[in-house]
């Protein structure tokens, strides 16, 4: 069984600090050198790995950046305050049953520690995005990992028995699409599930890919918090609209879980420059249709490749696929990163399969050239 590396133990890997001396900055979207802000173009590996948004920092954030960075000696209330009034009427919501975060992992962290009691634990799928069970286990609760079932789904029938057998409160954290699968959870059994919502059972629902989903069932849980004061939906800006630099994330709750989670952030959690960013992002009506295409097209190349060479992927709705490697995944990763590609990372359970991020079509064309090369080597 492979550890469950998450990101911020990768980082602090000695693998991952020879990783990031090499890969240097992202290359960004044509024309980025018009822009107040262009990425440096790196020779160095090619990063599939974060499930990051390869088309760089959006054009309206880097103006809105160079306009407002010159006032970065003030407190950034101002803008803060303006990005969630936008949020706010973006999702249709009272601005009470919003929160930022340093990053939805802040908003993770601010629910777990609102929703903990004493002798309360935290359910959670495995593999799933690693976080919330590091932040349970610093705050002293019992972690209980549920493994997705053979066909990698999220197994909530056998979550909810670990809810059942356990005599005190629960906070069960799910992730939909779950990462590293992509996979989308069953929508009505979900929604059932969390109208079950008490001062013993809270959720932690994590939609930080929820814009890329393309699978027409998906409805996103932020209507039901408006209800539902045991339910907190975490959203993200380091997705879709590439802003993971930048730390900005937030979380949609009813006011009464807001409150609580508000007493858990720390004070000034918001920076100038995510905010503008953030808000400048929101509000450019094409930014998340170009990704959106920029990612399919991404997709539909690798989806080739893997049928060409019969291996197995999972439904993508999501900024990464889930794939059949064959051999042994560790071995293929490092593979990867010999021949100058980063990829996946250990999940627990998935051996023979690997989560590959999408990057831009240009970038998988050339990740699809190294597969067939590896194909011709016997390696997958
Ligand atoms: C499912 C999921 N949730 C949350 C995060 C953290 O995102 P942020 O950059 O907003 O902290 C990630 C990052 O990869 C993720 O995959």
């Amino acid at each position: 069984m492979q550890a469950n590396l998450s990101r911020r133990h990768f980082l602090g890997s000695s693998a991952a600090l020879g990783a990031l001396a090499l890969t240097g900055c992202q290359s960004n979207a044509s024309g980025a050198a018009e822009l107040p802000f262009s990425a440096t173009d790196s020779n160095g590996p090619l990063a599939l790995n974060f499930n990051e948004n390869s088309l760089g920092l959006p054009p309206a954030s880097q103006q809105a950046l160079a306009k407002a960075l010159p006032n970065a000696f003030r407190y950034p209330d101002q803008a803060k305050s303006e990005l969630m009034a936008s949020l706010a009427s973006h999702h249709q919501i009272n601005a009470d049953q919003l929160i930022y975060g340093n990053g939805s992992s802040e908003i993770l962290k601010m629910a777990v520690d609102a929703m903990a009691a004493p002798g309360a634990q935290l359910v959670m799928p495995d593999p799933t995005y690693g976080v919330a069970e590091d932040y349970a286990l610093a705050r002293g609760l019992k972690v209980v990992k549920v493994p997705l079932t053979s066909a990698f789904e999220t197994d909530i029938a056998a979550m909810k028995a670990a809810v059942a057998a356990h005599p005190g409160k629960s906070v069960v954290y799910l992730c939909n699409p779950n990462n590293p699968t992509g996979l989308m959870l069953p929508q009505g059994e979900l929604a059932n599930w969390l109208a079950q919502g008490s001062d013993a059972l809270s959720f932690i629902l994590d939609e930080a890919y929820a814009e890329y989903v393309n699978d027409p069932a998906f409805v996103s849980a932020i209507g039901l918090t408006q209800t539902n004061p045991h339910l907190v939906v975490a959203r993200t800006f380091s997705k879709i609209y590439a802003l993971a630099g930048l730390r900005v994330g937030y979380g949609v709750a009813h006011p009464s879980l807001i409150k609580a989670m508000a007493a858990q952030a720390s004070i000034d959690n918001a920076n100038l420059a995510g905010c503008v960013a953030a808000k400048a992002a929101l509000e450019d009506e094409h930014w998340v249709t170009q990704s959106r295409r920029s990612n399919q097209d991404a997709l539909a190349l690798v989806m080739a490749t893997l049928e060409e060479l019969g291996l197995k992927a999972l439904p993508c709705n999501a900024n990464f696929l889930f794939h059949q490697v064959k051999g042994d995944t560790a071995q293929y990763q490092q593979r990867m990163a010999d021949a100058g590609i980063l990829v996946g990372r250990a999940f627990n359970h998935s051996n023979g399969w690997n989560r590959l991020s999408l990057g831009r079509p240009d970038e998988m064309k050339r990740f699809c050239q190294t597969l067939i090369q590896f194909r011709q080597k016997g390696w997958v």
